[in-house]
């Protein structure tokens, strides 16, 4: 067995600082802009979404958790968790409903019998109580400008309450509870109560579009007319269009791209969840339904990417207690996605739990980033992946580097080390992968090798990395195993150890078996230009 090279032997290694410094910056942009697939400042710079959501579209038309903690504590926790934006629902009843717009928080939650959320608001938010609907929800909106965290406005749903079913009345355009003149009456009021808001930099048109009535032509009509609407309200806002089956689906732009009147504005919103395809990640091979998921994403409305839109992943998300084999796999291969493609994000989602959901009061959400109480975070080591691909790797004015690589490892949200070990991203040195398939740290002329069966990898050097074990194909219907053959011959796959260091296994369920989980083994070689330096 070789030596491991120790670190002080190794010479200048690029160190990748993904720092949380840009995305502070970035947070006050204002007005935002697209370019090409990327959202930019005034200046041209990428500004990469990194949202979460939090709701504030059910009964009581309060964002949720004001009865646990104070807004500016929960504004803040946004930020430190790394989050620069917040997706923020609205049903169009808030600005619509003369009833409901001059209701006051305090008489919201009266007459809807939640005493112990109005007591823990009159505990920690005491202010909120007198206010009337619209103003404790600017107050929400202005408390996250105060942390420097930007707002997405989203039309959630017409009549307060959870979201979404297909036959919900409230799914598609002349549905019992959808008119699309009260649509684009409470479109113009929202935008124009927040034009010249700073930090709202967004708004998405209406969410999950679904349901019997949905149709193309239609689709085209409302669009373009609320983007229009919206953009006359408000010219500094994104505009953000969502597709059909419940965000799924915007295929039909391959045909016929939207004709709105302003450029540089417009963005389009997807969304995916582990349940969107059922039970088929448990069902399938890990590796196969992957595979298919990316396919099927990338037709939706991954390709708008290519046609020089953004695409805001506006939902995802997973039951966070891990014992969901679904969303578990389903995460895993999503976020080698974002990773790759760098797209722009928001997480579903924030809350630990809601006022009242679907008639009952204080229902946890286990795919909330809270805690039940709003008191901590729910999963520490969910959190870590998340805030993985929080920062830009590539995109317009992120660079100070050439392009290189840096190797993701999706189920634990880390890089790969020069220490051949798993380790912050943020922190993480630039490889490269060669037309070779050889796996060099750049600046050296040390390449990844395979030793035995469940032994760490090493570095070869030089003429070594010539040697076949020194190729690394990327193999399997998800690509995200990382293979190289002993020089026995024998195949194996890049995989780690309890303790997070690399090693070769032999390569798990690559197909078929549906019964067994290869996510230790996925790792995503991603493009990045961020800004590299050199460590001595
Ligand atoms: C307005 O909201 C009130 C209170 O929820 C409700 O009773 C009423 O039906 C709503 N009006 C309309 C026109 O939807
Ligand atoms: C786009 O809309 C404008 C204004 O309604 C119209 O004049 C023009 O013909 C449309 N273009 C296309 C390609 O439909
Ligand atoms: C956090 O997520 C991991 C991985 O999915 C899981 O194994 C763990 O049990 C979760 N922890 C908590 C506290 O839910
Ligand atoms: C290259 O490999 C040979 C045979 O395994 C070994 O003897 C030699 O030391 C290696 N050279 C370097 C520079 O690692």
């Amino acid at each position: 067995m070789k030596n491991r090279f120790s670190l002080n032997i190794l010479p200048w290694i690029l160190i990748i600082c993904l720092s949380t410094d840009a995305l502070q910056q970035q947070a006050l942009a204002h007005p935002l802009f697209t370019k090409s697939r990327w959202i930019v400042n005034k200046d041209g710079k990428r500004v990469k979404l990194a949202c979460v959501n939090w709701p504030s579209h059910l009964q009581p038309v309060l964002a949720e958790g004001l009865s646990w903690q104070p807004v500016d504590v929960i504004s803040s926790r946004i930020r430190s968790m790394g989050f620069n934006c917040v997706r923020l629902t609205w049903p169009l009843a808030l600005v619509n409903n003369q009833t409901i717009a001059s209701m006051t928080v305090e008489n919201s939650f009266n007459s809807l019998g939640l005493h112990k959320s109005l007591a823990g608001i009159r505990a920690n938010n005491g202010k909120f109580l007198r206010m009337t609907l619209p103003q404790a929800f600017k107050k929400v909106v202005s408390s996250l400008e105060k942390n420097k965290v930007m707002v997405v406005l989203d039309n959630h749903i017409t009549t307060p309450g959870w979201c979404c079913s297909e036959n919900d009345g409230s799914g598609f355009f002349g549905d019992k509870d959808f008119d699309s003149k009260l649509w684009i009456q409470g479109l113009n009021r929202m935008a124009t109560m927040f034009k010249g808001t700073k930090n709202v930099i967004g708004m998405s048109l209406r969410n999950e579009l679904r349901g019997k009535n949905s149709n193309v032509d239609v689709w085209y009509r409302y669009m373009q007319e609320g983007a229009e609407v919206v953009h006359a309200a408000n010219p500094n806002v994104l505009v953000i269009l969502s597709g059909l089956e419940f965000d799924k689906d915007l295929s039909f732009l391959r045909n016929k791209q939207v004709n709105v009147s302003f450029t540089r504005k417009l963005v389009f919103e997807g969304h995916w969840y582990g349940f969107s395809d059922n039970e088929n990640w448990v069902k399938n091979n890990a590796n196969d339904f992957c595979g298919s998921f990316m396919n099927n994403m990338m037709n939706k409305f991954g390709f708008l990417l290519e046609q020089g839109y953004p695409v805001f992943l506006s939902e995802f998300g997973q039951d966070q207690r891990g014992g969901n084999v679904n969303d578990n796999r389903y995460f895993s291969c999503i976020l080698g996605v974002i990773a790759d493609l760098d797209m722009d994000w928001a997480l579903w989602t924030l809350q630990g739990d809601y006022y009242l959901r679907e008639g009952k009061q204080g229902p946890e959400e286990v795919y909330g980033v809270m805690s039940l109480d709003w008191g901590s975070v729910r999963n520490a080591s969910f959190l870590q992946r998340v805030r993985a691909v929080q920062p830009p790797f590539q995109g317009p004015g992120v660079s100070g580097g050439k392009q290189h690589n840096i190797i993701f490892h999706t189920a634990s949200g880390l890089c790969v080390e020069d220490s051949l070990r798993l380790h912050s991203c943020y922190e993480t040195p630039a490889w490269s992968y060669s037309p070779q398939r050889n796996i060099i740290l750049e600046g050296t002329d040390f390449c990844l090798q395979p030793l035995g069966l469940g032994l760490p990898v090493d570095f070869g050097i030089g003429l070594n990395c010539s040697e076949s074990n020194s190729n690394w194909e990327i193999i399997s219907n998800s690509g995200l195993h990382l293979s190289s053959k002993l020089p026995n011959g024998e195949t194996v796959c890049l995989d780690v150890d309890k303790n997070g260091i690399l090693v070769t296994n032999q390569c798990r369920c690559l197909s078929k078996d549906s019964n067994c989980d290869p996510t230790s083994q996925w790792f995503k070689i991603v493009k990045a230009t961020t800004k590299s330096t050199v460590r001595g």
